[in-house]
């Protein structure tokens, strides 16, 4: 792969990285000689993680930090970590998303609403922020921040338990474009990229869909959290010129 070496020892953040799309990330980052700071709401899946990958190393690879990404407050908290820690950070991968079971736009309340939007857009608008700030006081100018999308950025799917999750992968893939146009602005060569994934083999839509999610799951083709990984990992490896704009990928069979 091309590029690849130049990230052996530089940091990266992954959010939501304790499961699914995120912790098969973590997993091949540190596999290429990556530091990662691995943030998630529940602290023990991060600190499993964490020691299996530590194991047998001299210096730890893998930093887990409890964050919030919805909780402004934590994500500083996580940034100053960042900085005592590693002192810097390469790439951003703003994974951690949510959606609900309560949240159709006929019926859904308004707060699953804001829940979503706090961690898919504003979480996400925060650790890219904070991500970006720290790399040009630092003086990294190859930097590179992935949006962890959808392919219901791209088309409204035909379910209301959807719906309003849609609306907020819409707002992500608006986020891409307007942080590209602000970068170009500053003449900044920092990278923006999005995936927009279709059905994956995680446990994401257990939430919204409760006692249905294992007949659909065994239902439908999926892609691996795996394949996901790699496909980060092909645009973070670009040469400096070439910028991945989206990968849209779904599995060969899913119908929309
Ligand atoms: N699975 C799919 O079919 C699919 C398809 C398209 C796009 N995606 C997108 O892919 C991303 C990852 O999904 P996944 O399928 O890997 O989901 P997953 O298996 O449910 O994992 C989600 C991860 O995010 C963490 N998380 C959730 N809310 C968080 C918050 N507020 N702050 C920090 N971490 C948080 C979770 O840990 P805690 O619960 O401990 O916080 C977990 O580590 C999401 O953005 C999702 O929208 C998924």
């Amino acid at each position: 792969m091309a590029n690849s070496s130049r990230w052996v020892g530089r940091v990266a953040i992954v959010t939501g990285g304790s499961a699914g799309i995120g912790e098969a990330t973590v997993r091949l980052l540190v596999k290429e000689g990556m530091k990662v700071v691995v943030c998630a709401r529940k602290l023990e899946g991060l600190q499993t993680l964490a020691a299996e990958l530590n194991q047998n190393k001299a210096e730890s690879s893998v930093l887990p930090v409890q964050c919030d990404v919805s909780q402004e407050a934590q994500v500083l908290e996580m940034f100053n970590k960042i900085r005592s820690e590693f002192g810097r950070v390469d790439i951003c991968i703003n994974n951690a998303g949510i959606n609900l079971g309560n949240a159709g736009l006929l019926d859904g309340s308004t707060e699953s609403w804001q829940q979503i939007i706090n961690v898919n857009v504003i979480g996400l608008c925060i650790c890219t922020r904070e991500s970006i700030k720290l790399m040009r006081e630092k003086g990294i100018d190859d930097g590179h921040v992935i949006h962890i999308s959808s392919f219901s950025g791209h088309r409204v799917p035909g379910s209301s338990l959807l719906h309003f999750y849609s609306a907020s992968k819409y707002a992500v893939n608006a986020c891409t474009e307007g942080l590209r146009q602000e970068l170009r602005a500053i003449k900044s060569n920092i990278r923006v990229s999005s995936l927009s994934p279709g059905l994956v083999e995680t446990d994401f839509n257990k939430v919204a869909m409760k006692g249905d999610f294992d007949e659909f799951m065994s239902s439908k083709q999926t892609v691996s959290p795996e394949d996901i990984a790699q496909l980060v990992w092909t645009c973070i490896c670009q040469p400096a010129h070439v910028q991945i704009h989206d990968i849209l990928v779904r599995p060969t069979q899913q119908v929309h």
